[in-house]
């Protein structure tokens, strides 16, 4: 289902997609992550507002899980999200999501920012390190933390290597995309994309990394429900 393409977003302006078609299978809840209860409203109005506020972003176009657009019309609605130019049903993985949710950004779009719903915590600073960085001419841009555990490539159950921790990061989303990169990349093969920057680089292209955000992780879990609940109410 796609709703009224016009409006928001003009030429050479830097779109968002919002991704929030997943099922929530290991978080339990008998609806879609998107919709569990996050500070008293449907968690996706917590990344929907902070990106329909972000200075950065022009226009927003929302993945719905089957049977779950017109709530999130009603919830855009809601939060007068007024650049949210369309809610399109997603698809069967996250990268199908992508996809559908891809054709809905005009031709003109520069950039392309793709963010998951299920961390629900995004904020101004982490796009603009992005967009920042996507400057110095990248084809897209992430953010990563550190690890704080040592990490281990194990085996059969044995212990084959001890990685370097330094050169490793651990990724989250929003991540942002020269847009015609997005786009070739998601016109290809997208089995075994973990995410969308995997797609990118595989298809050639130079992926920047910047400093993410504690409070960007994802819920997943009841256990991570909580804890973003908590610093929610923390501020
Ligand atoms: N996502 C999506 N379309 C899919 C699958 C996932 O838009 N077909 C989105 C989810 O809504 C989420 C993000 O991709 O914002 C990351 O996915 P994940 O955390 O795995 O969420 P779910 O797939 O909903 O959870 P689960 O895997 O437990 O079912
Ligand atoms: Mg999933």
């Amino acid at each position: 289902m796609t709703g009224d393409a016009s409006g928001p977003g003009d030429a050479g302006s830097t779109w968002a997609i919002l991704l929030a078609a997943g099922a929530g299978e290991r978080l339990g809840a008998d609806r879609p992550k998107a919709f569990v209860g996050l500070g008293g409203r449907p968690l996706l109005a917590e990344s929907l507002e902070r990106l329909d506020a972000s200075d950065w972003i022009d226009a927003i176009v929302v993945a719905a899980a089957p049977e779950w657009e017109e709530p999130a019309i009603l919830l855009a609605e809601e939060l007068v999200a007024s650049k949210v130019s369309s809610v399109v049903t997603g698809g069967a993985t996250r990268a199908e999501s992508v996809r559908i949710a891809l054709a809905e950004v005009p031709p003109d779009a520069l950039v392309v920012v793709v963010h998951d719903a299920a961390r629900p915590l995004v904020d101004d600073a982490v796009v603009e390190r992005l967009l920042g960085r996507l400057a110095e001419g990248l084809d897209g841009v992430v953010p990563g933390l550190p690890l704080a555990d040592t990490v281990k490539r194990v085996d059969r159950g044995v212990v084959a290597e001890t990685l370097d921790r330094d050169s490793l990061v651990i990724v989250q989303t929003p991540q942002a995309f020269v847009a015609d990169r997005l786009r070739s990349a998601y016109a290809g093969d997208l089995a075994g994309a973990t995410d969308c920057a995997s797609l990118v680089e595989r298809s050639g292209g130079r992926i920047g990394v910047v400093d993410g955000d504690p409070r960007l992780l994802k819920v997943t879990t009841p256990e991570d429900l909580a804890l973003v609940s908590s610093l929610l109410a923390g501020g």
